[in-house]
């Protein structure tokens, strides 16, 4: 049995860092464990332009602790008033590493997103000349559309007409939570990737909603039955490099999440790696941590992986869930997995 895994420091290709004292309060969390992540614009208002980005970057670094190795990479929030020329020029001069789709209304402060695709197909295909990839987040608003159903939609009306219509465009479908969205990355060749989350592998929607509604598992897309939590599992622990780690840490609140309208998003950062390598671990997969941790998504967005290492160790007694972090404004849960954790970063 190892009880020892040295990893490269991985990234995270999907992080909500928020900003203000809830900025201050998660930032140094990422950055201990972290080398980049991927940093989701949907601030109020959001980050729209290269200059926001920019401002927001700075905003980002002060909140880093003294002598962290973290670099944050920026991402646009696509609207359907996007000026394509500004995000080209964001994205040669390296102020931004991708572009992100919320479909209006999908999900937190989605507000500004698009309502209808052919509007920003000329700033897509601006994006597709540049190489810029676009991170979509896959569901449909219809309201017609079940919940639960929402992802597999996206696929067959919005993502795969999209790309149909410009191969060229390289596409991260974000936080996928069904076995239709595995099969669809995996079937798409070279184009399309998408990040998997921590808690995607360790919940379905019985944990949600049976024997009581746990606000803190609530989260968007939300957790699927339990054959997708499966596929899911054996997509991240494949070794194939379309899948990697992007955790959609997404704090709110202890208030803003035990509401009578609770907000979606779970807090994962602290325990993510620890939880992934209790997943790996159980599908007989510690060897390819490391691929799906640091090295497949630096390969999809051409940057070498890190520098440094980060060790797990495996511990005899389960690890405590990691305590609530205490904001100024009040408390934020930490994810709990419900299931015995037997591993810990080191230092
Ligand atoms: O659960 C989620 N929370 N899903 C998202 O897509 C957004 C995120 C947030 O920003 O809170
Ligand atoms: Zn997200």
């Amino acid at each position: 049995m190892t009880d020892r895994l040295t990893i490269t420091r991985p990234d995270d290709w999907h992080l909500h860092l928020r900003d203000g004292a809830m900025l201050a309060a998660v930032t140094p969390d990422t950055a201990l464990h972290f080398g980049r992540a991927l940093i989701m614009p949907n601030l109020v208002p959001p980050v729209v332009t290269g200059s926001d980005a920019a401002a927001y970057r700075a905003r980002i670094m002060a909140a880093c602790p003294d002598g962290a190795s973290f670099t944050p990479m920026m991402t646009l929030y696509l609207t359907e008033g996007t000026d394509a020329a500004d995000l080209v020029v964001a994205a040669r001069d390296g102020i931004i590493t991708a572009v992100k789709l919320y479909p209006a209304g999908a999900t937190t402060n989605s507000a500004s997103g698009v309502r209808d695709i052919d509007r920003v197909m000329p700033v897509l295909e601006a994006m597709a000349e540049a190489g810029v990839p676009l991170c979509v987040h896959g569901e449909v608003t219809d309201s017609k559309i079940d919940i639960f159903d929402r992802e597999a939609v996206f696929i067959d009306r919005v993502l795969d007409p999209l790309r149909r219509r410009l191969p060229a465009l390289r596409v991260v479908m974000e936080h996928v939570t069904t076995s239709d969205g595995i099969d669809y990355v995996r079937a798409g060749g070279e184009s399309i990737a998408a990040t998997l989350t921590t808690h995607h592998l360790f919940i379905n929607r019985n944990h949600i909603l049976a024997g009581g509604i746990r606000p803190h598992y609530y989260c968007l897309p939300v957790a699927k039955r339990e054959t997708h939590r499966l596929a899911l599992v054996a997509a991240a622990t494949s070794g194939d490099p379309s899948f990697f780690l992007g955790t959609d840490s997404a704090p709110h609140l202890d208030s803003a999440k035990l509401a009578p309208c609770g907000c979606a998003g779970i807090y994962t950062v602290p325990n993510t790696l620890a939880c992934l390598a209790q997943v790996f671990e159980n599908e007989g997969a510690l060897d390819r941590l490391d691929g799906f941790v640091a090295r497949h998504g630096a390969a999809f967005y051409g940057v070498p992986v890190n520098d440094g290492t980060v060790t797990l160790v495996r511990t005899a007694a389960p690890q405590p869930v990691p305590d609530d972090r205490a904001t100024p404004e009040g408390d934020l849960t930490v994810f709990d997995p419900l299931v015995p954790i037997h591993w810990a970063v080191e230092g």
